[in-house]
């Protein structure tokens, strides 16, 4: 695909896409994709190890944009170090009646409410199945993100289902009970509920013999003693991380469409979700632990990307950024992540993770370096 290896034509390219709807767009970039019309776009290397796992870079694509792996056999030429498919649930669900994905493009955002629209759990394990036997020496490692049914009438079953079928295939697990457009799935975050989830999980967790690491995705709509005892949950059954953050449905946008509902993701969820990063990451200190953060919500460039990881973020992810700032856009990330680096002095990545403990700070390193008085 030419049009998608000119920096030029993306503009033009990403103009005509805007004039379709936005989820026959999408599928239309899936296809694209899937079918190997994306050229390879060339990338930095910044090497690193989270949760045990060796990623080539810090930044992949977030869930919701692969729900189904159709597209893991390509992904990596966009220069993503990691790929999450899903939502996947047990069974396929139609999701929400369209339409259901919303541009705002003044405030650079998306409100969907898809419903965790998927093939489901049998097709899907199948694709992976044959990602892992065909493509042995693939260096993109692969997130599987689960959630329930809508109509399930028990969904901690059904993300233990979950957990048994994709165990063997997954780098890394997420269970998701943060996304807004499931009736009632984030009252998964609350005490008792959570607890009983966690407990669950472990149970299923000791039956497999070999296990991926597990991380929770959580909402960026918590007050902070939710996020306290959510946290206190997962160190305490030694869970091995956290994805901050799903969709908001705060609206602090200007667009006509923030009247429509479900979660609000890109540049107006930045400051939400790296709020929570903080906090997060403070809670984590105080209680000792060193869990995994992968930091997702407004990330479109090196700063947003560099500020997560002052805020504590081990590993970046985006969606929304690649909607507005196209195929190139991952490269520029590590680009420019890569001119911090050098700029800093950064030995490794983990001496400057969580330095920062606002986002007004990291913003002051960002601008001035290390090693200007913040
Ligand atoms: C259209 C769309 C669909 C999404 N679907 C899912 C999903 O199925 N599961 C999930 O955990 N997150 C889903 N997300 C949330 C993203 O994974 C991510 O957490 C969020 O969009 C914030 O990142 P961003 O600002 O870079 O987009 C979806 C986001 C968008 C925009």
């Amino acid at each position: 695909m030419v049009i998608l290896l000119n920096k030029m034509y993306w503009r033009f390219f990403y103009k005509i896409l805007s004039l379709i709807d936005p989820e026959t767009a999408h599928n239309l970039i899936i296809k694209i994709i899937k079918n190997g019309f994306l050229p390879k776009i060339k990338t930095k290397s910044i090497p690193l190890k989270v949760m045990d796992i060796k990623f080539q870079n810090p930044v992949g694509l977030a869930a919701g944009f692969d729900k189904n792996a159709e597209t893991i056999n390509q992904i990596h030429k966009l220069g993503v170090g990691f790929l999450e498919v899903g939502t996947i649930t047990v069974f396929p669900q139609e999701g929400n009646p369209k339409p259901r994905i919303f541009r705002l493009p003044e405030d650079k955002a998306i409100i969907n409410r898809n419903g965790f629209n998927n093939d489901g759990l049998t097709l899907i394990k199948n694709r992976i199945k044959d990602f892992r036997k065909n493509n042995k020496r693939s260096n993109i490692k692969l997130g599987i993100n689960i959630g329930p049914n809508k109509d399930s009438s028990d969904r901690i079953k059904d993300y233990n289902k979950l957990i048994h079928a994709f165990a063997k295939y997954a780098d890394y697990l997420v269970i998701n009970i943060s996304s807004p457009n499931t009736p009632n799935l984030r009252k998964l975050h609350s005490d008792k509920n959570f607890k009983n989830l966690i407990i669950s999980i472990k149970k299923e967790i000791n039956k497999i013999k070999i296990c991926p690491p597990i991380l929770i995705k959580i909402s960026p709509d918590l007050s902070n003693i939710e996020l306290e005892k959510i946290i206190k949950e997962i160190v305490k059954h030694k869970l091995n991380g956290l994805i901050i953050s799903n969709t908001t449905v705060k609206r602090n946008i200007k667009s006509k469409y923030k009247k429509e509902t479900g979660g609000l993701s890109g540049e107006p969820l930045f400051k939400e979700s790296t709020k929570v990063l903080i906090t997060a990451k403070k809670i984590l200190n105080d209680f000792g632990s060193h869990i995994s953060i992968i930091a997702t919500g407004g990330v479109y460039d090196g700063k947003s990307a560099y500020i997560k990881i002052l805020c504590g973020a081990d590993l970046i992810q985006l969606y929304t950024g690649l909607v507005y700032r196209g195929p190139f856009v991952v490269k520029n990330i590590l680009d420019q992540l890569d001119r911090y680096r050098k700029r800093d002095n950064i030995k490794n990545w983990e001496n400057v993770r969580g330095l920062a403990k606002s986002i007004n700070q990291a913003n002051k390193i960002v601008e001035n370096g290390l090693n200007k008085k913040t």
